[in-house]
């Protein structure tokens, strides 16, 4: 991802509402002095000009976290993402510089736009600034695994380096959904497990093995030969079950908030107890017993619309999808035995607050497996990439940049 100048910003009186408050529309227009102060520090803020070209906000999208008043000095942090033929987008982080807290973060699709007013390339000097093209390939597939005993639907986006991303339960491929905006330089592959969302899978038949297997038939399908596998909980129990069953295929791990144990005797009924629920009353129940205990005490106060998101990714299961995966995670092996046996770079990724695979658990997990990184994600919980996007996935970019060469 191409980092450009970060900038300092005051915010005037003038920039506030009557009470005060920096609103929506003074937002915008403070991202775009971050952005032209940003191109003075690089090539000159006449780069546009000189060139021909102008470029014009097609879509912003704004997330606020805390208030900015008059006299607060803003910095604001800006990368690019994406860059298409003749558009790219900015990610904007801006904090309070007095104490870093994070004030608001936006991404701002720009298009170039010729004297005219229409869309046009890129000129090579703004594509040397920007970095190289990331991948228009953003397609959402069906694919049918080996013999037909599953569909599949898949985000498949961008070229480089392979990575899987397996999801939690009760969520779908698009806890992700940062992670594969934000992981430019590498190919994301995020599919639903069968019985999930979009996914159909055929019958009752759901265990550890049977989902590993799914996925290694989903990189055939896709030409990929090996994969980084990212697991989340339970995508790090079928992470655990990849290695044990398809080991020529997982060029590096990424285990986030999981755990290598099997389940207890007591988590064992429960689980029955659950997968009874689903079939009485629907998969959204068990999202309703579950999924708030699981989220970071932030998340719950400040980020209402990330309980609704996952509620919402509950929702899509099957009944059979669910009481499969229910099941499966019931009867899954221990995978203590295997951890030093890891050949593979490997990084541990856990929220501060996970309640169900809190940070000992995992930290130890790391000790096990040879030469782990480990790292906690402070202010999340069970689901640290949704919960935490930035630190999370700049924890990942970190970690697969890093990779030696395969
Ligand atoms: C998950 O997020 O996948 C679940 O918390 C895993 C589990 O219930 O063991």
């Amino acid at each position: 991802m191409t980092v450009l100048p970060s900038v300092e910003l005051t915010v005037y009186a003038y920039d506030c509402d009557a009470f005060g408050h920096l609103n929506h529309a003074t937002a915008l227009a403070l991202l775009e002095r971050a952005r032209w102060d940003s191109l003075a520090r690089g090539p000159g803020s006449d780069l546009f000009h000189r060139n021909g070209v102008m470029p014009v906000v097609r879509k912003a999208n704004v997330e606020y976290r805390a208030a900015v008043f008059p006299g607060d000095v803003l910095r604001v942090e800006l990368t690019v993402p994406d860059r298409g033929t003749t558009s790219w987008t900015v990610r904007h982080v801006v904090t309070r510089a007095s104490d870093s807290v994070p004030v608001f973060e936006a991404d701002v699709v720009l298009v170039c736009v010729d004297r005219t007013g229409r869309p046009t390339p890129l000129p090579d000097e703004l594509t040397a600034l920007l970095g190289p093209r990331t991948s228009g390939a953003h397609a959402t597939r069906r694919v049918t695994v080996e013999g037909g005993s599953a569909e599949l639907t898949v985000d498949v986006r961008g070229d480089g380096l392979p990575v899987l991303f397996v999801h939690g339960f009760p969520f779908d491929r698009t806890m992700w959904r940062h992670q594969v905006a934000a992981l430019t330089r590498y190919r994301r592959i995020a599919p639903d497990l069968c019985g999930v969302g979009d996914s159909r899978g055929a019958g009752d038949e759901y265990s550890m093995g049977r989902y590993a297997d799914d996925l290694a038939a989903l990189l055939d399908s896709l030409d990929v030969r090996r994969a980084v596998i990212c697991g989340l909980s339970m995508g790090g129990y079928i992470a655990f079950e990849l290695v044990r069953r398809h080991p020529e295929r997982v060029r590096a791990l990424m285990l986030c908030d999981t755990r290598a144990s099997p389940d207890a005797d007591g988590a064992r009924r429960r689980r029955d107890e659950l997968a009874a629920l689903a079939g009485r009353e629907g998969p959204g129940a068990v999202g309703e017993q579950l999924i708030p205990n699981l989220l970071g005490a932030a998340t719950r106060a400040e980020r209402p619309e990330i309980l609704e998101q996952c509620l919402a990714m509950s929702r899509r299961y099957s009944v059979p999808g669910m009481a499969g995966a229910l099941r499966a995670m019931r009867d899954r092996p221990d995978s203590t035995p295997d951890l030093p046996k890891i050949g593979v770079p490997t990084l541990v990724m856990v929220g501060a607050e996970d309640p169900t695979s809190p940070p000992a658990v995992m930290e130890a997990m790391a000790k096990a497996i040879p030469r782990a990184r480990y790292v906690v994600i402070p202010g999340a919980g069970h689901v640290s990439p949704l919960e935490q996007p930035l630190a999370s996935s700049r924890t990942m970019a970190d970690f697969l940049d890093g990779l030696p060469p395969a």
